[in-house]
């Protein structure tokens, strides 16, 4: 007997994309170059195996479930640099746990932070439309109604939770919302992210910003959640931030980030954490301390995909449409059949992109804001990158 609620897991993106692309040959005379995963490319920094091998004596020992003390106050160390956090407001012990990475956690709100009803109903999960499919899983884990928000060019690509009707809001018990967003990426203001935490104070739902694009940027530091908190006041109630070393450290396989924010919910993930999930093993545990307190590799991973969108911007320019994201590592390209072009494009130049079609769903009216983009992932070395969109200029 299988869970009949287990149907949407398969239809993850890549899963989609996998199932599209299923006969459909790449061309045998080129290298294939995958810019559809957003997976980094490069190495991260030789501290990181360094501080692993350093601490295999402690392969013996169970994890803390939110991560020891040290981790914890590194993490509260940056927060406080990268935001501006007044002093005090963020407690290592309260406010902050290890996570093993966003996707995993981001994936277990739709259990913690969802009640069986919310104000005697169903309750709603409302996350951006195009969207990452763990907030999909989220609604599916907690047995939610999800509820997409459109994130189109009328509104500047930013979901509007406030213009959400609010019959909604009253079922709403968690709002995803991204910045810097994938796949258009936008960062949204820090009075965007102070409007979104009032609403839900307002209709009592749990707010989670998922940053994990944070640090890829050019030129200001997106604003943050826990910034916007802080500016509303001394309450980290109703919000938590979502981050990880995947992006910014070019770590996605360490599985390790943090949630931090909401005091209530953090003690409740620790409790979670000991009954069934993992939590990070403590060399690599130490090591992801060590990552938090450097910013020498993550300025140096900045201009690395600060020289691939100039790539870019020279490649695909004077393209129609083409437009330099503000922050993160995608470029989405307008493309009116975007899954014949990602076909096409796999089949004639063996590079793959992602139809955005694929990551979003019909909205009530029945229209996929996602369909008239693909996204194209800058990830790779500066050669390769530029390789991968010389061969695909052509076709837009
Ligand atoms: C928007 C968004 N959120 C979360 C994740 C998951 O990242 P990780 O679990 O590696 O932190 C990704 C990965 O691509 C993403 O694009």
């Amino acid at each position: 007997m299988i869970n009949p609620a287990l149907q949407p897991l398969s239809d993850y993106t890549f899963a989609r994309l996998n199932r599209m692309l299923e006969n459909v040959e790449p061309a045998a005379d080129k290298r294939p170059i995958l810019l559809s995963v957003g997976e980094p490319q490069i190495q991260p920094p030789a501290f990181l195996s360094e501080i692993v091998a350093a601490n295999g004596n402690l392969w013996n020992k169970y994890p803390p479930p939110k991560g020891d003390l040290a981790f914890r106050e590194a993490v509260t160390g940056w927060l406080n640099r990268r935001y501006g956090m007044p002093d005090g407001m963020l407690d290592p012990e309260r406010h902050v746990t290890s996570i093993s990475g966003t996707r995993e956690a981001l994936y277990q709100l739709g259990f913690l932070a969802v009640p069986e009803r919310k104000n005697g109903q169903q309750p709603v999960i409302l996350m951006p439309n195009p969207l990452y499919h763990s907030y999909r899983g989220a609604a599916m884990l907690g047995r939610a109604e999800p509820v997409y928000m459109n994130a189109t060019e009328e509104n500047n690509f930013l979901p509007h939770p406030e213009n959400v009707a609010p019959e909604i809001l009253e079922r709403t018990a968690l709002c995803f919302l991204c910045t810097p967003s994938n796949p258009q990426g936008r960062v949204a203001t820090l009075d965007y992210l102070k409007r979104a935490i009032e609403l839900a104070r307002q209709y009592d739902f749990m707010l989670a910003v998922d940053e994990c694009y944070a640090e890829i940027y050019r030129g200001d530091p997106p604003p943050g959640g826990l910034q916007a908190a802080a500016a509303l006041g001394s309450s980290l109630e109703n919000i938590v931030v979502l981050h990880s070393l995947s992006k910014r450290s070019s770590a996605p396989g360490m599985r390790s980030g943090f949630l931090a924010g909401d005091p209530e919910l953090v003690k409740r993930y620790g409790e979670y954490i000991m009954f069934g999930s993992a939590s990070t093993p403590l060399p690599v545990l130490h090591a992801a301390t060590a990552l938090w307190k450097d910013e020498a590799h993550v300025e140096a991973n900045r201009a690395h995909y600060a020289e691939n969108w100039q790539i870019a911007s020279r490649v695909l320019g004077n393209k129609a449409g083409y437009r330099e994201a503000e922050a993160g590592f995608f470029v989405c390209m307008p493309a009116d059949d975007a899954a014949g072009l990602t076909k096409q494009i796999w089949r004639e130049q063996a590079v793959k992109i992602v139809p955005v079609g694929l990551m979003a769903r019909e909205d009530a009216d029945c229209v996929n804001p996602g369909d008239p983009y693909v996204r194209i992932a800058l990830v790779y070395d500066t050669e390769t990158t530029e390789e991968g969109l010389r061969r695909i200029a052509p076709y837009f």
